[in-house]
């Protein structure tokens, strides 16, 4: 048996779009897994939110099944999952339950694969819920810190430093929006202009993190492709935004598909003050919202005792 934490995680990173993603540190979920004598994928009990328990849909399994297939192995394993995040925040839940698996499940095994092939097993578990394998939130929750996926084909993920005073704060206003239909509305092709800035800011942000440059992390973190189009799903996204930045955020954008918006600040003190306006200004309006403050999680899934 054995019991892990696996980190939420924010992917895209404002121009990254499926490239970039970070981890948490110390919000996200735990899973006890267990090895057990029939062959069978079980999902015993999820704690905290109704998800499906069938392992043919649950990232959990899904991604458990891929690392199986892949090593020959016909072990079953039992599953208990306390989720603490909502499925659809933009947070990365369904990432942490297939690296939270595959981890756990890698180890009950020996650990026949390397952390980088827990990736590609993870990526099937966003597949079964997104239908396409996007890396940027499974790449992080296993890898821990900043991860770029340099290359889907073949795939290439590089970490990246994390500069220490970086901290991020997080609002969830409590609207469902699906990866799959925040995917849809994307348009399928970017003029050339467009492209121009944000591999700009791309490069960018990469920089800003080596050199722990927070005025360049901030001023790279435009996202000309997707915020544009998606922002509409996310109830006062523009005021929050700005209120934000007002208050002394770095930058601001969208985490992972949304509806869940992220702010870097360059310290603690200025993270918690945008957590606390980002929680009144969603109070005021009557919208639900739970809000979330943290250094970004230099360490991915682990053992937990
Ligand atoms: N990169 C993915 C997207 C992340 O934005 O659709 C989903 O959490």
């Amino acid at each position: 048996m054995i019991k892990v934490f696996s980190p939420s995680t924010v992917a895209n990173v404002g121009c990254g779009y499926d490239v970039l993603g970070f981890a948490l540190d110390g919000i996200g979920e735990e899973m006890i897994v267990s090895k057990r004598e029939d062959g069978q994928l079980v999902i015993d009990e999820i704690i905290g939110f109704d998800l499906p328990k069938d392992p043919k849909v649950n990232t959990a399994t899904v991604a458990a099944q891929a690392l199986l297939d892949d090593a020959g192995s016909k072990q079953g394993f039992s599953f208990t999952i306390t989720k603490t995040i909502n499925p659809g925040s933009g947070m990365g839940t369904s990432a942490s339950s297939s690296a939270g698996a595959v981890f756990a499940v890698n180890e009950l095994l020996g650990r026949p694969f390397t952390v980088d092939q827990l990736v590609t097993f993870a990526m099937e578990g966003e597949k079964a819920v997104s239908k396409k394998a996007h890396a940027d939130n499974v790449a992080p929750n296993l890898l821990g810190g900043f991860t770029l996926v340099r290359s889907y084909e073949p795939l290439d993920i590089l970490t990246l430093p994390v500069p220490d005073e970086l901290w991020v704060t997080l609002v969830h206003p409590q609207v469902e929006v699906k990866t799959t239909d925040a995917k849809k509305i994307l348009k399928k092709q970017v003029d050339l202009a467009v492209a121009v800035q944000q591999w700009g800011n791309v490069g960018g942000l990469v920089s800003g993190l080596y050199e722990s440059d927070y005025d360049l992390i901030g001023r790279s973190m435009v996202d000309v492709i997707v915020e544009p189009i998606r922002k509409i799903l996310i109830p006062l996204y523009d005021e929050v935004k700005a209120q934000a930045i007002a208050e002394g955020a770095l930058g601001c954008s969208i985490a992972g598909s949304g509806p869940s918006i992220f702010a870097f600040s360059r310290g603690e003190e200025t993270a918690s003050r945008i957590k606390s306006l980002m929680q009144s200004r969603y109070d005021e309006a009557g919208v639900l919202a739970y809000t979330y403050r943290s250094r970004i999680g230099k360490s991915g899934v682990r053992e937990i005792k």
